[in-house]
C-alpha cells in the first residue's frame, strides 16, 4: 500500500467522515440517514422524517429529496452533473481533480474515468463502446447460459441439507455470467468476489481509512491483473466484449481498466443483493409466494416489487451545474442533492400503501432502483434476467426451503443486501424450470 494513499484518503474521505459524523451527533436525520453514527436500525424513519420537511429539504451536510417525481427530474436533467463520491464535502472540484492528478489511485469505479462519475462528453465516449453487449435483445441471448449456471449450482446443494444462500448462490450466479462475458477464466471468479467484496465500500460516503486501505489494496491487485489481462488480447483476442473493446482502440489502457472493473464491480456487487433480498422477502411472506406458485407469470413483477422494495443500491447523488430550481427550491451551482432511490420507491405519492411487499403491484416496475436518465443502469436488463430466472429456479427446486436462522446483513451503506442468509432447503423436486 502507498503511503501517499493516506492522504488521498484524508483529504477525499477523511475529512468527509468527519463531516458526517459531527452532523449525525448533532440530530441530522441524513447524517444519520449516511450512518453517521453506525448503521440506522430504521433508515425508513429517517426518511420519512426528512420527507416530512418538504420534497426538498437543506439540511447542513446537503440538499436531499426522497421525492419519487423530483428525484427523477433531477436525474434527467443535465443541468445537474456527477461528482465522485468523497469530492463533494468542499464542493472544491478543482482541489479534487488536482488531488487526483497528483496522487493517482489505480482505476476504479468512483474516480473519472469511469463511467459512472463522469458527465458528457467523456460519460458518453466510455459508455457508448460497451452499450450494445448490454441491450434486452443481447442479454436474452444469454438466458440459456443463466439456465445452466443456476442448474448446476442448485444440484450442488447438499439433499435437504443447509446453506448460507448467499455465498453459494446469489453471489455466484452474477459472478459467474459477467465473467463469461468479459472473458476472464472461471477459475478466477473466486478471486473477483473478494475483491468487489473489498472494493463495494468505497461507494459509501466516508468511508473509513481501515476499508479504503482494503478496497484499494484490492484495485492494486486488480489493476495488476487487468493489465496482464489487456496485454494478452492484444496479443490473442478472443470472442468477448471486453476483446472487442481492445480491438477498437477507442479507450487508452485506464479507460478501458475503469470500464471493466466497474462492470465487474457492478455485475458481481449489485445482483447478489437484488436475489438475497427478494429470497428473504419471499420467506417472510408466504401468501405472496403462493401467489407466485399459482400465478408464475407474475414473477417478472415479484423481481420489480422487490426492487422497489429494497433498493439494492440506496443513493446517488448529483450537483447543480447552474443555479436552477428543483421543485420550490432554489439551488445555487455546486450544491450537492442527495437522492434517496430507496426512499423515491417508497413515495406515498407514487405507491399506494408503499411499505408493503405485494407481487402484484401494478406499478412496481415504477422505481428507480436503476436510477433514470443518462447514467441508468447499464445492466438493468441482465440483473433482472438474472434475478427472475435465478429466484424461480431455487424455488421450484427446493419448494420446503426456509429461513434457518438471522439473516445477516451487509455492513455498506449504498449496497443494501445480505451479507449471509442461512437457510434450510428442505426437499429437492424434480421439476425443471421451462
Ligand atoms: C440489481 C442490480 C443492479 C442495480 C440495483 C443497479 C443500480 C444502478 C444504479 C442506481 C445506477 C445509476 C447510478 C447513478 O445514477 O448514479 C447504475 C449504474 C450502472 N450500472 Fe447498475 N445496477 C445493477 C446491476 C448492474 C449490472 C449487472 C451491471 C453490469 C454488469 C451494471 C452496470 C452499471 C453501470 C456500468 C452503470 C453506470 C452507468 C453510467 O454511469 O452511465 N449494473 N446501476
Amino acid at each position: 500500500m502507498k503511503p501517499q494513499y493516506w492522504f488521498r484518503w484524508l483529504s477525499m474521505q477523511g475529512v468527509l467522515r468527519a463531516a458526517v459524523r459531527k452532523q449525525a451527533r448533532a440530530g441530522d436525520p441524513l447524517a444519520r440517514y449516511l450512518g453517521g453514527a453506525g448503521r440506522p436500525a430504521d433508515s425508513f424513519a429517517l426518511i420519512d422524517e426528512l420527507r416530512s420537511r418538504g420534497r426538498v429539504t437543506r439540511v447542513p451536510l446537503a440538499t436531499f429529496t426522497a421525492d419519487h417525481e423530483l428525484s427523477r427530474i433531477m436525474l434527467r436533467d443535465n443541468r445537474f452533473g456527477k461528482i465522485p463520491p468523497g469530492t463533494a464535502y468542499t464542493n472544491f472540484t478543482a482541489v479534487s481533480n488536482w488531488l487526483i492528478r497528483t496522487i493517482p489511485l489505480p482505476a476504479n469505479p468512483i474516480e473519472p474515468p469511469s463511467m459512472l462519475v463522469l458527465d458528457p462528453p467523456q460519460h458518453t465516449k466510455l459508455r457508448r463502446p460497451v452499450t450494445s453487449a448490454f441491450t434486452p435483445r443481447a442479454i436474452a441471448r444469454l438466458r440459456e447460459r443463466v439456465e445452466s449456471v443456476t442448474d448446476e449450482l442448485l444440484d450442488a446443494f447438499p439433499g435437504n441439507g443447509s446453506a448460507d444462500l448467499v455465498a453459494s448462490y446469489a453471489a455466484q450466479v452474477p459472478s459467474a455470467i459477467i465473467t463469461d462475458l468479459l472473458g476472464f477464466p472461471q477459475r478466477d471468479r473466486a478471486m473477483f468476489l473478494e475483491w468487489g467484496d473489498r472494493i463495494a465500500p468505497l461507494l459509501d460516503i466516508g468511508v473509513d481509512w481501515r476499508r479504503f486501505r482494503r478496497a484499494f489494496a484490492a484495485q492494486d491487485r486488480m489493476d495488476a491483473y487487468l493489465g496482464a489481462h489487456l496485454d494478452r488480447l492484444r496479443q490473442d483476442p478472443g470472442e468477448d466484449v471486453l476483446s472487442s473493446l481492445v480491438s477498437s482502440g477507442e479507450l487508452d489502457d485506464r479507460e478501458l481498466k475503469a470500464t471493466v472493473g466497474l462492470l465487474m464491480a457492478a455485475g458481481f456487487e449489485t445482483t447478489v443483493n437484488l436475489i438475497g433480498n427478494c429470497v428473504v422477502r419471499l420467506l417472510e411472506h408466504p401468501d405472496q409466494l403462493a401467489r407466485l406458485r399459482a400465478e408464475p407469470g407474475l414473477w417478472p413483477n415479484a423481481i420489480e416489487e422487490s426492487l422497489r422494495l429494497d433498493a439494492p443500491v440506496q443513493i446517488t447523488a448529483r450537483i447543480a451545474l447552474e443555479p436552477l430550481e428543483l421543485g420550490e427550491v432554489a439551488l445555487r451551482t455546486g450544491t450537492l442533492v442527495v437522492s434517496s432511490l430507496a426512499g423515491a420507491n417508497r413515495d406515498p405519492a407514487v405507491f399506494a400503501d408503499p411499505h408493503r411487499f405485494d407481487v402484484g403491484r401494478e406499478n412496481a416496475k415504477d422505481h428507480l432502483s436503476f436510477g433514470s436518465g443518462i447514467h441508468v443502469c447499464l445492466g438493468a436488463s441482465l440483473a433482472r434476467m438474472e434475478a427472475v430466472h435465478a429466484i424461480r429456479a431455487l424455488f421450484e427446486r427446493f419448494p420446503d426451503l426456509r429461513l434457518e436462522g438471522e439473516p445477516k446483513r451487509r455492513d455498506t451503506f449504498t449496497l443494501h443486501g445480505y451479507q449471509r442468509l442461512p437457510v434450510r432447503l428442505g426437499r429437492a423436486a424434480e421439476t425443471a424450470v421451462s
